[in-house]
């Protein structure tokens, strides 16, 4: 016994040393750690699957981040709304270290302490019979439209392998193959097909439209996919009425109504779901990002039991999803959006940030075309004809120099989002940093840069022929 345990050891012991020499060990007392050095080798050891503006966060408290030379930034980009509740939360935090000391995993072979009480939280908090957890938001999204395909095959009696999902132009879902068949985004489909077949699209926004496909193919369709509220399509807000006449459709024909609110809900909007602000109630809702408290992936799909019971063990999973670290994240990270208010504060906040967006469009009319929001979600879309060949990376670029960090969406909008917990100084700072690079930076911007040699292509959507980008 004791010799084999010795050979065991020794076997194991040659592993490790083998394995450490094929990985190699880091250098010792050599470990990058400038901005500048960190970027370079992230550029050198990672995939190039982002942009990213050049600033290395490297601490961050509320809506202030500082990189590793101790400069410090005001967030306005809040990770896309997945920090709605400001960075490192101490309630959120103190639930993380607490719930990691006890239990992290128990996977759904088994159950767990945290899962089923964030499922109850979660499940009355939005008035929703179930809860199906998994971790991104795209997988929520997979979720919703496995359900949907399950519920129309199973309760709608569709004719097997017919389903349709409808989803909108313009709209961003994920990034998986499922989720990008529908997408109207050429850098995330080309090169990726063939896409999944079962998809139709619709203009968003277009109630007369959505009308025309139900009647025509409503038969067959098991979901309607949508954003509320477009978010990576520049924050675009649909007519007044659009969400209750979704609503109404979707009833009419029998067609599960799926809001994807992983970037609109939880707070953002100043509602807690945006659909509140018709009062809609959908039949399956997505969220992500924040449910997480900016912590850890965690998303979830809500719906009654009529559509979440068509899925039976075996059917749909993941590994991760629902594990007590982030149901016990995901309880905090709720707990702190109701108790602080965070969804009147977007709501009273939004307004004022607009308030002062509007004054720097009606002081630079050429250059901003417009500005638009729902509570902290917000976008500034620029004149492309007076702004080119500066981008509107370029702005963000010039706004991070200034302290304020915000991410473009397409060529020529820039979204503001910051974490809700944002004070009012705070968003004047941010407003602040705008005026001044439209007042100082960019007259130089334009002047330096040479004339556009690279005309913006593509300029419409593969997949739907729309337009990409806004012609003047
Ligand atoms: C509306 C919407 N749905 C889905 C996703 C995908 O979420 P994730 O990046 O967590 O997969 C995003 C991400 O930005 C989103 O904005």
């Amino acid at each position: 016994m004791a010799i084999a345990r010795r050979r065991l050891q020794c076997l194991l012991n040659r592993v490790c040393r083998e394995s450490s020499r094929s990985f190699g060990a880091l250098p010792q007392g050599n470990n990058p750690s400038s901005s500048q050095e960190l970027i370079n080798l992230e550029y050198e050891f990672s995939a190039h699957n982002y942009h990213p503006v050049p600033v290395v966060f490297s601490r961050a408290r509320g809506s202030s981040i500082w990189d590793p030379e101790g400069n410090k930034y005001l967030d306005f980009l809040a990770a896309y709304s997945a920090v709605n509740q400001g960075h490192c939360h101490p309630k959120i935090m103190r639930a993380l270290q607490e719930q990691a000391e006890r239990l992290t995993l128990s996977s759904r072979a088994f159950y767990n302490e945290k899962f089923p009480i964030f499922a109850e939280h979660l499940t009355s908090m939005f008035g929703y019979d179930m809860v199906l957890p998994m971790n991104t938001g795209a997988e929520g999204v997979e979720t919703a439209l496995k359900v949907a395909r399950k519920w129309g095959y199973e309760k709608k009696k569709i004719p097997k392998d017919e389903a349709i999902i409808v989803s909108c132009c313009g709209c961003f879902h994920g990034r998986t193959l499922g989720v990008i068949s529908m997408s109207c985004d050429n850098e995330a489909t080309r090169g990726f097909g063939p896409s999944l077949p079962g998809h139709l699209k619709v203009d968003f926004g277009d109630k007369t439209a959505l009308e025309t496909i139900f009647k025509e193919k409503g038969d067959r369709i098991a979901g309607f996919l949508f954003e509320p509220i477009q978010g990576e399509a520049g924050v675009v807000i649909p007519p007044d009425g659009y969400l209750r006449a979704v609503r109404d459709l979707c009833s009419k024909y029998n067609i599960l109504m799926i809001a994807d609110e992983i970037q609109t809900g939880l707070a953002r909007t100043g509602k807690m779901l945006a659909c509140d602000w018709e009062k809609v109630r959908p039949d399956v809702v997505i969220l992500g990002k924040a449910l997480g408290g900016g912590v850890i992936p965690v998303s979830a799909v809500l719906a009654d039991k009529d559509a979440m019971l068509c899925i039976r063990p075996g059917e749909h999973g993941s590994t991760f999803g629902g594990n007590p670290l982030a149901s016990a994240v995901a309880i905090a990270s709720l707990d702190v959006i109701k108790d602080e208010g965070l969804a009147e504060r977007s709501a009273q906040l939004g307004n004022e940030l607009r308030h002062q967006l509007l004054e720097a469009q009606q002081k630079f009319p050429e250059y901003i075309k417009e500005v638009r929001g729902r509570g902290l979600f917000n976008a500034v879309e620029f004149n492309s004809k007076n702004l080119s060949p500066v981008s509107a990376f370029d702005i963000c670029l010039k706004l991070k120099e200034r302290g304020v960090l915000a991410k473009p969406t397409h060529n020529t909008i820039v979204r503001l989002t910051p974490p809700l917990s944002i004070s009012l100084d705070e968003l004047q700072e941010g407003s602040k940093a705008l005026h001044e690079v439209l007042e100082l930076d960019l007259p130089k911007m334009l002047k330096g840069k040479p004339e556009k040699v690279n005309p913006t292509v593509p300029s419409t959507c593969d997949r739907c022929g729309r337009s990409l980008y806004s012609s003047n």
